[in-house]
């Protein structure tokens, strides 16, 4: 039995077709093979076109199914870019580009909100400040765009958007307005009364549907476009961070998941509602939770984890037309370097309003440049142990809720691909990183095969997730580790 995964990032669509008897992922396809443009028109704004997003996940499937009948497809999961802003009209046309995860233009309205409905109401109800996530960008567009506002049938998530496209129809899920702080956690239901605050219309949310299991299915239109049969089930949904700790087998209160492609997060599980009065993590309801078994994503995020190194790498390669700078190659300029890249610091933030630095945005710098010591080498080092340093500054937070754990998991890939980068992430945190071999769309596919009920439990689900290697602190790295973090801290004045 096969399904499919579609997992729509920052950065590329990535599909992949699972096998639900082997428990292995039979084929995997992304599009763009580059990495898909962010619009920013102005400075702080981050935006993509929906449709781009539809046309890639056409070509990635195009791609897979050149290998794989796409009529034995027996139901689709989605995981996508959290927090985004889709609008529609009445005939399902998008009404401007999408307002994504990084895009910092709505700060100032979510505080605002905070401030007009109290801290109270925002940490019991919410679990979050409104900050910068869905909800205040959807009342950016009602001051800003008045004309537009006017013209919104529903707000979708980027996730909803991918499932309207195979099916015909709108609907989203509990977690995913929890993500744009559009979820009562007490209540249980959608969180009414932030709207009504702002004046706008509850009728422009979604339905919900669960995030796993039965949702809707393929429409004849879309079934066209991709060949997959008409009427197959779509039974997965997640915020990709959600995703990421689900492919991960990440579900239960105390364990904790990481991931480091374009944006950078540590998602610890919770059964409990936490939440850091200063906004520094967030808590966003995770993809198994039920009235009965309440599951909570506790998550740090920094936003320019992959961001720096892949700008580095695109900036060195429009510098030298012709060269082919890749990834392994600069690794391999790194490993050269001692562990504090000789004083050498980086401070890896410049994507947007960074949540652990309470939504301020101080600019990516490298601090400390000795031009007779320093050369490339450091500088992708110091990149490097600068996420891993960013990442604990927000674990340190996660840890003093109670949310301390021994042993990460993550999927070898992106950043997770660099051994610099995971012996930096363990001895700095001092937590051992297992890595799988899964993925976010391999997890979708999953999800699409546990939510369609092809698998009696998720035991019999994940019987099939391997880890490829586990990489242990080491004392004597860990006190090295220890006094760099210490120095990389002082720079940063929060
Ligand atoms: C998580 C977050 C990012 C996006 C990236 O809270 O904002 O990791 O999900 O797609």
């Amino acid at each position: 039995m096969l399904f499919l995964g579609i997992d729509l990032g920052s950065s590329s669509v990535k599909v992949s077709v699972f096998d639900g008897d082997s428990g292995r992922c039979v084929r995997s396809a992304q599009h763009p093979e580059h990495e898909l443009e962010i619009l920013s028109p102005q400075p702080g704004w981050a935006e993509q076109d929906p449709n781009t997003w539809w046309h890639c996940v056409q070509q990635a499937c195009a791609k897979v199914f050149e290998h794989v009948d796409p009529q034995k497809i027996n139901a689709v999961g989605i995981a996508y870019q959290m927090h985004g802003l889709v609008l529609v009209d009445q005939q399902q046309q998008v009404l401007r580009p999408a307002i994504i995860w990084c895009d910092s233009r709505a700060v100032e309205y979510g505080e605002q909100a905070a401030q007009e409905l109290g801290e109270q109401y925002c940490f019991e109800h919410l679990l979050n400040s409104p900050g910068n996530f869905t909800a205040a960008k959807l009342r950016w567009v009602q001051r800003n765009e008045p004309d537009i506002f006017e013209r919104i049938d529903k707000l979708m998530l980027p996730g909803d958007f991918i499932a309207m496209k195979l099916s015909g129809e709108i609907n989203s899920t509990a977690t995913g307005l929890s993500e744009g702080t559009l979820w009562d956690y007490q209540q249980r239901r959608p969180a009414n009364e932030l709207l009504k605050h702002w004046d706008i219309d509850t009728s422009l949310l979604p339905e919900l549907v669960p995030s796993i299991g039965k949702q809707s299915q393929v429409c004849e239109a879309a079934a066209k476009q991709l060949g997959l049969k008409a009427g197959t089930a779509i039974s997965y949904r997640a915020g990709d961070q959600a995703n990421n700790a689900f492919s991960l087998n990440v579900l239960q209160a105390g364990e904790i998941a990481a991931t480091a492609g374009t944006s950078g997060v540590i998602y610890g599980v919770s059964d409990r509602p936490l939440s850091d009065t200063h906004s520094r993590v967030n808590t966003f309801l995770h993809c198994n939770d039920s009235a009965a078994a309440p599951r909570n994503g506790v998550l740090v995020c920094v936003n320019g984890t992959g961001r720096s190194f892949s700008w580095l790498r695109q900036t060195l390669g429009e510098a030298m037309p012709g060269t082919k700078i890749t990834y392994p190659a600069l690794n391999h300029l790194a490993a050269q370097v001692n562990i504090g890249s000789d004083g050498l610091l980086f401070q890896p933030f410049g994507n947007g309003a960074e949540r652990i630095l309470q939504n301020r945005n101080p600019g990516a710098r490298l601090i400390n440049l000795d031009l007779n010591r320093h050369q490339l080498g450091h500088w992708v080092r110091a990149t490097q142990e600068g996420i891993v340093f960013a990442l604990n500054m927000g674990f340190e937070v996660l840890k003093s809720l109670g949310g301390s754990c021994d042993v990460i998991r993550a999927g070898k890939s992106n950043m997770f691909l660099s051994d610099i980068f995971t012996q930096a992430f363990a001895n700095t945190t001092g937590a051992a990183v297992e890595l799988y071999d899964t993925d976010g769309a391999e997890g979708a596919a999953r999800g699409a095969a546990i939510g369609s009920g092809f698998y009696a439990s998720d035991k019999e689900a994940f019987a099939g997730l391997q880890v490829l290697s586990t990489v242990e602190p080491e004392p004597q790295l860990t006190q090295r580790y220890a006094s760099t973090y210490a120095e990389w801290r002082k720079h940063l004045s929060t």
